[in-house]
Order: structure tokens, then sequence, then C-alpha cells
């Protein structure tokens, strides 16, 4: 392979060939399966949402039923996965608990028959239904608490802040959550995406395929950066802190959080939507200081590097709408794994109808023919 064609993180180089996401970086466009994100926002639901991402239609109204039904039905786990998780340090950062609870699943659902549509869809049900389930177990139990059984008459989103809080979330809450996640659920070739298509292209379980990319979407600059956000806002103090703090980045060429994108060179679609459900939840519940510090650290921001195309993108606001939630900060990221489960689905099953095993190469730079010094010698 010549060293031209070398790109470092495979930057600007196609991996695959996907239906199922199109953004436009420079219009700030996001499509699921061809349907605007606002629309879906507005309009759908988090499970119709993955729904369409996996199977590629909107479904009708007794496959969403069916779908929602079994979904519903699947939310429990195991005792044996819940003791297990019992013995996981509370100290431990809830997206490691998740990686491994998720790769516990395959222990226990371990047959593999990715030629099987009941198997794939069993898989995507499980897992759809289980994610958050062991997100909100970790949750309580770090706090020396029993985890909350799922609430069967509670929907998708209702259901996991019930699970988190100990009590039915507000209309209002479920609501904007649900969104949260739609928006969350896909965002085509991406760090984890690629973990999970590399990692299915072995033809291993989904399980192995989640896990694998949970433990990617952890790093502070993929997922991880939504926590980060809220520290900096923390550090930051005020408003009147923002430009300094923008202008100390810039000079010592650190990053800020929350902005900046590698395909997105203006506002992420998905942060216009954000801001707007944090101002509903301000709007009901009371603001939040943070808020204030958030925009004017935008607003200096755009001023200094907007020309560079560097914006807000999707983690910049979600922090402050799951603080209003009364989401801890370090489940940020492991909300934002609840919701990708259904984008990694679509492209563990894509992937799946036309496989060839990820096998790229590598130009070797190291030392050739050394000669071998005895340990004695060393
Ligand atoms: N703050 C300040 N400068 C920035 C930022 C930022 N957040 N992002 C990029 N730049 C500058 C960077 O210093 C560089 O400047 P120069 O050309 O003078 O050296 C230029 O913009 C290009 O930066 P890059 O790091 O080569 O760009 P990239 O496409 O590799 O970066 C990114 C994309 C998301 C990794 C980066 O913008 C970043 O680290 N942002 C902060 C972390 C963050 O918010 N991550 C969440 C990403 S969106 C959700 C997700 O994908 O999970």
């Amino acid at each position: 392979m010549s060293v031209e064609l070398y790109r470092p993180g495979l930057e600007g180089i196609p991996a695959a060939k996907s239906s199922i996401s199109f953004i436009d970086g420079k219009q700030g466009l996001l499509e699921y399966r061809g349907i605007r994100i606002e629309k879906l926002a507005e309009q759908s639901s988090f499970l119709e949402t993955s729904y369409l991402l996996i199977w590629g239609e909107l479904p009708s109204q007794s496959e969403l039923r069916a779908f929602e039904h079994d979904i519903r039905y699947h939310r429990r786990i195991k005792y044996r996965i819940r003791d297990m998780m019992k013995c996981f340090p509370e100290s431990g950062h809830p997206m490691d608990a998740l990686q491994a609870s998720a790769a516990a699943l395959g222990l226990f659902y371990s047959r593999r028959a990715l030629d099987d549509p009941t198997y794939i869809r069993n898989a995507v049900v499980r897992l759809l239904a289980k994610i958050p389930t062991m997100v909100a177990a970790f949750q309580l139990m770090r706090k020396g608490n029993d985890p909350v059984q799922p609430c069967d008459d509670l929907d998708y989103a209702a259901n996991f802040l019930y699970m988190l809080n100990e009590r039915e979330p507000d209309e209002l809450a479920a609501h904007v959550f649900d969104v949260c996640l739609t928006l969350h659920a896909e965002h085509s070739m991406n760090a984890s995406t690629f973990s999970a298509m590399v990692t299915a292209s072995t033809l291993t379980d989904p399980y192995a395929v989640i896990a694998s990319a949970v433990g990617t979407l952890g790093g502070p600059l993929h997922g991880g950066a939504n926590e980060e956000v809220i520290e900096m806002l923390e550090q930051i103090g005020s408003p009147e802190n923002a430009e300094a703090y923008v202008d100390d980045c810039v000079k010592n060429k650190k990053k800020i959080m929350g902005f900046g994108h590698r395909v997105y060179k203006v506002k992420d679609p998905r942060a216009t939507i954000l801001q707007d459900l944090a101002e509903k939840l301000f709007a009901k519940f009371g603001g939040d200081r943070y808020y204030e510090i958030a925009l004017e650290l935008e607003r200096i921001v755009e001023d200094r590097l907007g020309s560079k195309g560097i914006y807000a993108n999707v983690d910049f606001y979600s922090g402050l709408v799951y603080r209003k939630l009364g989401i801890p900060t370090d489940l940020f990221t492991p909300i934002f794994a609840i919701a990708r489960v259904a984008g990694w689905l679509a492209h563990w099953k894509e992937q799946l109808e036309e496989n060839r095993i990820f096998r790229p190469t590598q130009i070797y730079s190291g030392q050739r023919d050394r000669a071998y010094t005895p340990l004695s010698e060393r």
C-alpha cells in the first residue's frame, strides 16, 4: 500500500455504503432513511424511529403496536445479570458498567443465527428493551439501593425516568427525554458505529457488537463530550468569564467541549432542537444558571471560531436538558448509548446483508531483521 493513500483515523475514506442516515454538513441537515430529523423530533417517537432506522420503513400501526409491545415485555433483566452488576464497584463509570452488562447479555442469549430474521428481531427487541434497564439498575445499585423493576404501564422514555428516579415522571419531561433519544439514535459513520460494524463483520453475536460500540462511545472526543460540557460550564462559573475562557482555549489550542464537528461546519441541527427543548423545560421547571453561561459561550465561540466552521454540536445543549431532568452527569453518555443502540443495530443489520470482514492493512514503520540480545546481556 502506498503511503499517499494513508489517512490517519481513515479521515475522509468511505468505509461502507449505507442507506441509513444522510448528513449535509454545510447546510446542517440530518435525515434518517430520508426523513428530516426535525420532522421525526416533532412527530415520531424513539421506538418508531428505531423501527424506521433498523427496517428502513416507517412501521404500519399494527407493526408499531407489536414492536412496542415486545419491547415493553422484554425490559426485565435476569436476576443473574442484576447480581453480577451488584458486584461492580460503585466508583466505576456507568459506561464501563454498561459495556460489561451489554457483553454479559451474550452469555444468556448466545445462540447465533444471523441469517434468521426472527433471531435478528429478537436481538433488536432485547437490546433496545434491556439496555435502559441496565443503566438505571447500575445507577440505583451504586447508591446502595435495589433496582426498580420496569413499569409495564409506562412507555419507553417514561419508564426509564421512572426506573432512574423511582417515581413517575412529569409528562413534558418524558416527552423531552423521548425526543432526546430520537435525536441521538443515529449519525451515519462515526467512531462507535465503525466499531460496531468492524465487530459485526466478524459475524460475532449482536451483544458483542453493542458492547464494543459502547466502549468506543465513551471517549471524550465522541459521546463523552456532553459530560465535559457541564464540567466546563461549572469551571467558567459565570457568563462574564466566558470570553476569557474562549480566548485562553484559542491561544493554547485547547478544544472547547461541545463545539466542532468532523462533518457539520454550521450549527448541528440537533443542537438547535435540544436548545429549544431545554428552553421548554426551563419555562416549566425554572431556569438553569448554566444556560446563561452556555448562551454567552456559544456567542463568543461563534465570533472567534465560526469562520473555521466551529459551532455548537449535539453535546453542547444535551447536558443542560439532562440536568434539568435530574439526571446525574456521568449518566449522560450511557443515555447517548441507550439511543444509539438503534443506529448501531441498523448498521449491524445492514452490514450482515452484504458482509465482508473489515481487514484493512498497515504501513509498517518499525525496524527489521534485528539481532536478539539474550536476557542475561540486557
Ligand atoms: N474548540 C476549539 N477549537 C477547535 C474545536 C473546539 N471544540 N474543534 C476543532 N477546533 C479547531 C482545531 O484546534 C483545529 O484548529 P487548527 O486548524 O488551527 O489546528 C481545527 O479546528 C480542526 O480541528 P480538528 O480537531 O482537526 O477537527 P476534527 O474534525 O478532527 O474535530 C472534533 C472534530 C469533534 C473531534 C473536535 O471538534 C473536538 O474535539 N470537539 C470537542 C469535543 C466534542 O465536542 N466532541 C463531540 C463531537 S459531536 C458528538 C460525537 O461525535 O460524538
